[in-house]
């Protein structure tokens, strides 16, 4: 799977400021609708870019918690300063969503935004998140199913080719078709489900797939594949006739009182 050593997580890190994600996690925000006061989970919590703004929506009698397994996002995290006055206080510490170390019944939110279609036990995963939560408490999951994407190539070939090799970087790709059915098995009331396309139309650098280019010819590279840089100049030179379009999945549940 992907290996969130230092450059990989400013990569990712990047690609997470573009205007792209930045309406992804507006997405997120609406769709958890925060309280004043209220004690959040944020599970994977990466760069911290999502933690901080649930910080300053939860004001400063809420509580903030991220784990990641991986050191380099714990240091991006950290080194935010997005703080703002009046925020809650956001504590980052080193956790797998298979053992979160949090006591029962603890939040009353728990986030995971890209990160269970990288969790080999989803059972597991759900179990804990039910754990910490209190009765009551709410879930958001946004995972990427990628058999939704579409990306235009002057090579159709060689693009199936290298999208087989950039799916091994997950623990299952397909993950949100069955996120529901999980959810249940899990014990929560799934609310709401919904999906949120990712779109960019003619080449730009500073966008999401543009920065997914980088990432995906490093990943196959460094796994022996060899047409990656290939792959990556056609995209960049695509100009106005570049397409690529992919869909994040968001499910929202509740743990029953
Ligand atoms: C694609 S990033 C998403 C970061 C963040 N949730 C966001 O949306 O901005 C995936 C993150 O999940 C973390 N991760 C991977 N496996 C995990 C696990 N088993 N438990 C918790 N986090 C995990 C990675 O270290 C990485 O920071």
């Amino acid at each position: 799977m992907l290996d969130y050593d230092a450059a990989t997580s400013r990569r990712i890190e990047q690609t997470y400021t573009t205007p792209d994600v930045v309406e992804q996690r507006a997405q997120v925000l609406a769709a958890l609708a925060l309280r004043p006061g209220e004690r959040v989970l944020d599970i994977g919590s990466g760069p911290g870019l999502l933690a901080w703004q649930m910080a300053a929506a939860v004001g400063a009698d809420g509580r903030i918690d991220g784990i990641d397994p991986s050191e380099s996002m714990l240091s991006l995290a950290a080194a935010r300063d997005d703080v703002r006055v009046g925020a809650a206080p956001v504590v980052f510490r080193r956790g797998d969503t298979e053992s979160i170390p949090l006591p029962d019944a603890s939040v009353d939110v728990a986030v995971a935004t890209q990160v269970l279609e990288y969790v080999a036990d989803i059972p597991r995963a759900l179990a804990e998140m039910y754990r910490v939560l209190r009765p009551g408490g709410r879930v958001l999951v946004l995972d990427t199913d990628w058999e939704s994407v579409v990306w235009h190539s002057r090579d159709p070939g060689r693009m199936a080719r290298v999208l087989t090799a950039w799916e091994a970087h997950l623990a299952d790709p397909y993950l949100p078709r069955r996120l529901g059915s999980e959810l249940r098995r899990a014990g929560f009331d799934v609310d709401r489900a919904f999906v949120w396309p990712l779109l960019n139309v003619g080449y730009v650098a500073q966008t999401y797939s543009g920065g997914l280019i980088e990432l995906v010819a490093a990943f196959i590279g460094n796994r022996g594949h060899t047409e990656g840089e290939a792959w990556a100049a056609d995209l960049c030179s695509l100009g106005e006739d570049y397409f690529f379009s992919l869909n994040r999945y968001l499910f929202c549940a509740t743990k029953p009182v």
